[in-house]
Formats: structure tokens, sequence, C-alpha cells
């Protein structure tokens, strides 16, 4: 499911975020995976600025550095559109149509779901199988992107010499890899609700889950640049010194009480801000369990506070962990990097679908 895709087993994800280009490429390994290379390259500051490549020279440069430090090989490419350039919609046809004839109804209703003229916009459906009310009738997935976003994204991928074959939606390949973190707990987690939160650079991407599907996503526009911005103005470093302190340390000893701790009760709180949202917004009252991912889910102690202040188990997004790892790869980086790569394990997971 996607914008569109060709079929083809080796695939690189390829995530091109607010801050980074982040690449992944998995080997199928017996009915699992292995992770064969990874890379986290930094983008310049504004490359890509509200969810818009708004540089394509400089992104496809920083996926080519990005590709040439991972290894890895293959030069077939699966990159996402951010969530909030996609319309999905999930509508009802008759049960039984072929192919062909559902994809003529769906163009022929396709302009009751979306908003723009439809010469003007990609478009994709999946079946997701028989409605809940209706045996008659099949609930379809519509996803739609406007063509100059989509030409956007291939437009960087082929600057970068990839062949794009698959352009998907960042919520689903948060779906993806989340699959393959629970496919081992009993009954593959299907039943529980998890509320995946990735807070990223500058958005915080709250995808809640059942059954493998996403039943709600929002972004918020909160993230970790503040609390780089908060370190630059505080000590007075540039932006890359402050990314950096953050990682490595050496911050005056009042940066724990006085910086780190309150962005750590605002990521809590965005979180739990997070929940309300989806509970007003749908029939769900509670989810099982949160699981943190993004950058900022590095933060030391960040689990434990979410765990006290919701109420609700926390767990750390580890995309790989079901995974055997090549041996050039350090064990020990690649678990405070992982929280971080679901979007593109999620995408080179398709590979192997
Ligand atoms: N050890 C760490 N401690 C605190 N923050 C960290 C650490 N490592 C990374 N970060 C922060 O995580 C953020 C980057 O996370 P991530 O890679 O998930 O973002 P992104 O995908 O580029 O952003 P977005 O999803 O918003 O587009 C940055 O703000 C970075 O400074
Ligand atoms: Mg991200």
């Amino acid at each position: 499911m996607g914008i569109f895709s060709k079929k083809s087993n080796a695939i690189l994800g390829l995530d091109i975020s607010s801050t980074a280009i982040k690449v992944v490429e998995l080997e199928k390994s017996g009915n699992n995976f292995r992770l064969l290379h990874y890379s986290i390259e930094s983008l310049p500051q504004n490359a890509v600025s509200e969810n818009t490549i708004s540089d394509v020279e400089q992104v496809s440069s920083s996926i080519t550095r990005a590709i040439k430090r991972s290894g890895a090989r293959s030069r077939n490419a699966a990159t996402a559109i951010p969530g909030s350039h996609v319309i999905s919609k999930r509508i009802f046809m008759p049960h039984g149509l072929r192919e062909d004839e559902l994809e003529n109804q769906i163009s022929l209703e396709a302009d009751h779901y979306i908003p723009y003229p439809l010469d003007e916009v990609n478009l994709d459906f999946e079946v997701l199988g028989s409605a809940p009310d209706s045996p008659n009738e099949d609930e379809i997935l519509l996803v739609a992107c406007r063509k100059e976003i989509v030409d956007d994204y291939i437009a960087v991928l082929e600057d970068a010499a990839l062949t794009p074959l698959i352009l998907d939606v960042e919520y689903f390949a948060v779906e993806n890899a989340y699959e393959q973190i629970v496919q081992d707990l009993p009954g593959g987690g299907m039943e529980k609700i998890t509320a995946v939160m990735d807070f990223g650079a500058t958005t915080l991407h709250v995808n809640v889950i059942q059954n493998n599907q996403s039943v709600y996503t929002r972004n918020h526009s909160f993230g970790g640049n503040q609390l780089t911005e908060e370190i630059q103005r505080r000590y007075g470093l540039s932006f890359e010194e402050a990314v950096q302190a953050k990682k490595v340390g050496g911050l005056p000893d009042n940066y724990q009480p006085e910086i780190l701790r309150p962005f750590m009760d605002a990521m809590c709180q965005e979180a739990m801000r997070g929940l309300q949202f989806f509970y007003s917004s749908t029939q769900h009252d509670k989810v099982d369990s949160i699981m943190l991912a993004g950058g900022c889910a590095q933060i030391q102690g960040v689990d434990e506070l979410l765990a006290s202040k919701a109420g609700l188990p926390v767990d750390i997004a580890n995309p790989f962990s079901n995974m055997s790892l090549s041996p050039k790869l350090k064990a020990q980086t690649l678990a405070l990097d992982a929280p971080s790569l679901m979007v593109a394990c999620g995408l080179a997971l398709r590979g192997g679908k």
C-alpha cells in the first residue's frame, strides 16, 4: 500500500526527515531479516522545512552521502511522504469486484472524497477486508497525495541515482516496523492498542495501532529542536554544537535540572495531550501501552517518567529487535540509533513483502 509500488526484493529504506536522511538496508534471512547497513546523515538546516523538500539538490546530495556512508548496495529505494501531505479515507465498495472493476469504480467516485482535481493527485487503494457491518461490501483504504509533492520525492531519489520503487506514507511505514517488533508477542500483539509516539526533531508523530493498523494518526508540532534551541540560548552554542552536546554530554551541572528535566516533563505533557486528542476524536477511551520512538526517546529516564505520569507501560522502540545484525555493525551504537529508524526500517521491510 502506498502512492505507488513496483515489486522487487532488495530495497533501500530511506527516511527523508526534517533533519536527517536515514538509510536502512535489510536482507531476508530465513523467515526473518538481517540488518546489513544503515546510516543517519544530517541534512543542512532548511533543506527540508515544514515537511516539504525545499532544496532538491541538497537533499539528494545528502542521500548520496548517507548511502555511501552506510555501505548499502541496493539502488532500489522506498521512501515515505509525511502523513500531513496525504489524504486517506476508508470507503465501501460492493464485495467481489475484480481489480479492474474496482479501479474503475474508485476513479469514478474518488472526486467525492478528494478535495483536489483528480488529475492533480496520485491515487492508490487497498482492500482492507469485508466491511464490519455489511458483508456485501468491502472496506477500502483510499490514499491520495498531490502530484507536485510526489514529484519532489521522486526527483530527489532520481537525482541521487536511485530507482524509486515505492513511495509510501510515513504512518504506513511505522505500522510495518511496529508489526515487525510485535510479531513474537502472543497473538502478534494484535489485540492490544499501542500508541506509538515518535518524538523527532520538529514533530511528535502519534500513531495509535490496533490489529497492526493505524486507528489514529496525528502530528504535533513538538520536538527535540526545542531542547536544542534552549541549550543554544543558555550556553551560547551553535545549533550543531548543541545537538552534539545533547548526545555526548559535557554541559554544565545546571543542564540536567534546569533544562533537560523541564523538557522531559514537556515531552510527557505532549504525549498525554496526544492521548487525550485520540480519546476525544475516536470511540476509544484507553490504550494498553505506549511505544516511544524518535531521537528524543534516547533521553535517559524519559520512558520511566512517562510510564509513571501516564500510568501505562512504556517501551522504547527497537525495530531491529528480532533481526540478526551484520557483523560489521556495533550493537551498542545501533541500540541508541534504533528508535529513530522506525520509518526507514518500515520502508526497508517493504522489500521482503
Ligand atoms: N542522546 C540524545 N539525547 C537527547 N536528544 C537526542 C539524543 N539523540 C538525538 N536526540 C534528538 O533527537 C532529535 C532527532 O530525532 P529523529 O532522528 O527522530 O528526528 P527526525 O526524524 O529528523 O525529525 P522529524 O521526525 O521531526 O522530522 C534531535 O532533536 C536530536 O537532537
Ligand atoms: Mg522522524
